[in-house]
């Protein structure tokens, strides 16, 4: 049950990010909670968009319950506010959270734990003097208009990089590995995180569970909403020494992350084995169809919006129909950097530009990055329920202008 303390003001709507969920508990964003005294729900489809009719709402009094069956592997999933027009401000302010789904064949595997199993959420944000965030929405009630000033079309940045609420935080760690759940749950920024000192990050696991076999890497690249599993090893770092994680792609005080000082050697009976789970390969199933998804800023006239396939959302129109439990092929193509994700079908990267992809993107995901001019083909299996589902940039800006879709399980 979710609910209302009486704090905030506006609508939610909660949505689980890599859940297999049934479509009414899934978060729609016109599917909305709302807190006492709410009238008239607004709705614009985003940035000058037109207002949407009354009856595609679904409104529920200060609770609703949420129907999580969990019938899914072991994965790092988070949930988060997905209300129409307003999902960027509201997560900004702080909906959204880990949801950590464990299973007995991860449980068996001999990887850091308990203290040693860390979930890191990281984000920037900007706040005012008085400490309170600050984000540049047209109506900061969030009762009225939605969107923001025109500057941040391409999406929000914040100037304080926060991991689990705190900002540049310090962690004292043992001389030991550590696995770390990496959530990027920022509105619009990309992260390319390095040790520094440099060192390996091995990657043992992608969005939507572990990967068949871990991965060494210089680098991990996310983009909003992707998650890495990531073991670090403070093994050959000395007591009393520091490990910085950085985000590569930013300057000054926005390429620090967080600091790890190593206080101590200690025992440490984890392992990295070279196998982990079993990954079944998409690749080898029958593609019972192909489409594609154009994500694009489209211009007409004097106005543009961030859309799919030249649509901006719409609650009644669905672009595509896969089967349950059927396996497809779908091709994002896009202009700009645009983190694609599908609520309920998790799927495997393809190709990138017709490449093969490189090893820590075969693992089973519910987001991927897609690059400016860049062509990604997934393999997407549509499980567990039938009925509406969305695909949508995960920009959160983009995806409050609109930059959604639904697809409809049949
Ligand atoms: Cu994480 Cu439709 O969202
Ligand atoms: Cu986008």
């Amino acid at each position: 049950m979710w609910g209302y303390d009486g704090r905030f003001p506006a609508p939610t709507s909660t949505h689980l990010h890599g859940g297999v969920t049934p479509p009414g508990s899934d978060g729609y964003p016109t599917d909305i909670v709302v807190p006492k005294g709410w009238r008239q729900p607004s709705g614009h489809s985003g940035h000058g968009g037109a207002p949407m009719p009354a009856d595609v709402w679904q409104v529920s009094d200060l609770t609703k319950e949420y129907d999580y069956p969990m019938d899914q592997q072991a994965a790092t999933l988070w949930y988060h506010d997905h209300r129409m027009d307003f999902s960027a401000p509201q997560v900004w302010r702080g909906l959204a959270g880990f949801f950590l789904v464990r299973d007995d064949e991860e449980e068996r595997l001999p990887l850091s734990a308990g203290e040693r199993d860390l979930p890191l959420m990281i984000c920037d944000r900007a706040f005012d003097e008085d400490g309170s965030f600050r984000y540049p929405s047209l109506d900061p009630s969030l009762k009225g208009e939605p969107g923001v000033e025109d500057a941040y079309m391409d999406g929000v940045m914040g100037d304080v990089t926060l991991v689990n609420g705190a900002p540049w935080p310090e962690l004292e760690v043992d001389a030991v590995r550590y696995r770390f759940r990496i959530l990027n749950a920022s509105n619009a920024r990309r992260y390319r995180l390095a040790r520094e000192p440099g060192g390996p990050l091995t990657q043992i696991g992608s969005d939507a569970g572990l990967l068949a076999r871990p991965v060494e890497l210089d680098a991990v690249t996310l983009a909003p909403a992707e998650r890495a599993e990531v073991v670090v090893d403070f093994s050959r770092s000395k007591p009393g020494t520091e490990v910085l994680l950085v985000n590569t792609l930013a300057d000054g005080r926005m390429r620090d992350v967080i600091r790890f000082r190593v206080a101590r050697r200690a025992r440490d009976e984890s392992r990295i084995p070279s196998r982990l789970v079993d990954v079944e390969q998409l690749g080898r199933a029958r593609v019972a169809a192909v489409r594609t998804f154009d994500f694009r800023l489209t211009r007409s006239g004097g106005s543009h919006a961030w859309t799919v396939n030249g649509h901006r959302f719409s609650v009644d129109r669905d672009l595509a129909a896969p089967r349950l439990g059927t396996v497809e092929r779908w091709r994002f193509t896009s202009d700009f950097h645009h983190p694609v994700h599908l609520h309920l079908a998790h799927f495997q990267v393809e190709a990138r530009d017709g490449r093969a992809p490189e090893a820590h993107e075969r693992g089973w995901k519910d987001t991927v990055d897609v690059r400016p001019y860049e062509t990604v083909d997934v393999l997407a299996r549509s499980h567990g329920y039938r009925g509406r589902y969305m695909v949508h940039c995960h920009n959160l800006e983009h995806e409050d202008m609109a930059m959604m879709a639904n697809f409809r399980v049949v």
